[in-house]
């Protein structure tokens, strides 16, 4: 009932020669969109290039600003990215958090702006390794959560997908293990259940991410409550985020 979700993320990777051979590869692949949605988060300056040429693909910023104009130099805002006919974004990604100063009341006001003008979000919760080794990891996503999701209505719930993504998983190698991230997505679920309701608990895209790879995206995929993948490394190369596509 909730279709699959593959979403990459190519983080500040790429050259331009890079995104048209991607593109190439992509666009002569097989790949059932009617049974997954494929998503793809470039650095900001490839979005209208892909936009336009992979038309079936969803295509995303990984960040935003929460003004809607004025003099913040070097930002974007959801405004902007409507403007050019996109209508993803991912915020609160842990790199945002922990080198940009993403705060949990920043990434609210990102998230909610966001909705406001129409945009989709990938909204991105994780703990810290400490945090996993204490044992708090799931009070941890939960506060998170209801800090981000501050003043969120079931109604703009529409708009977002949530991305479990532990820090210590990130660019390490060192996948969650299945259960783990099982675990915790469904701990999220039963929290959107007790501050949106069933429904919206039921039709909420909730995915895992962290070292996904062609060799581990199966398993993962066969568990309830994994409805996707945000794939860093392994999305960089056609080849591999084909694998992980096509899983
Ligand atoms: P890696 O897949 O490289 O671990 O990155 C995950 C990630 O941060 C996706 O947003």
């Amino acid at each position: 009932m909730r279709k699959p979700l593959l979403a990459a993320n190519w983080k500040m990777n790429m050259t331009l020669n890079e995104v048209k051979e991607f593109i190439k590869v992509l666009n002569d692949a097989q790949i059932d969109y009617k049974e997954k949605d494929i998503l793809i988060a470039p650095p900001y300056i490839y979005l209208q290039e892909l936009k336009k040429r992979l038309k079936k693909v969803k295509i995303s910023s990984q960040n935003i600003y929460f003004e809607e104009s004025g003099a913040f130099t070097g930002e974007i805002s959801p405004t902007m990215l409507m403007s050019i006919g996109i209508d993803w974004t991912i915020i609160g990604h842990s790199e945002r958090r922990q080198l940009f100063g993403d705060t949990d009341d920043i990434i609210n006001k990102k998230l909610l702006l966001s909705i406001q003008k129409g945009l989709n979000v990938i909204l991105c919760v994780g703990e810290k390794l400490q945090e996993r080794e204490a044992g708090i990891e799931k009070e941890l996503v939960i506060s998170q959560l209801g800090l981000d999701l501050k003043d969120v209505t079931p109604e703009m719930m529409k708009n977002v997908v949530i991305a479990y993504e532990p820090v210590w998983a990130i660019g390490t190698g060192k996948t969650a293990k299945s259960q783990d991230a099982e675990d915790m997505n469904k701990a999220i679920r039963d929290f959107l259940k007790r501050r949106f309701g069933r429904k919206i608990s039921n039709n909420t895209r909730i995915l895992y991410g962290g070292s996904v790879k062609p060799e581990n995206i199966k398993e993962l995929m066969s568990r309830e409550n994994i409805d996707g993948a945000l794939v860093g490394g392994a999305s960089l190369k056609p080849d591999s985020f084909l694998k992980i596509v096509n899983f």
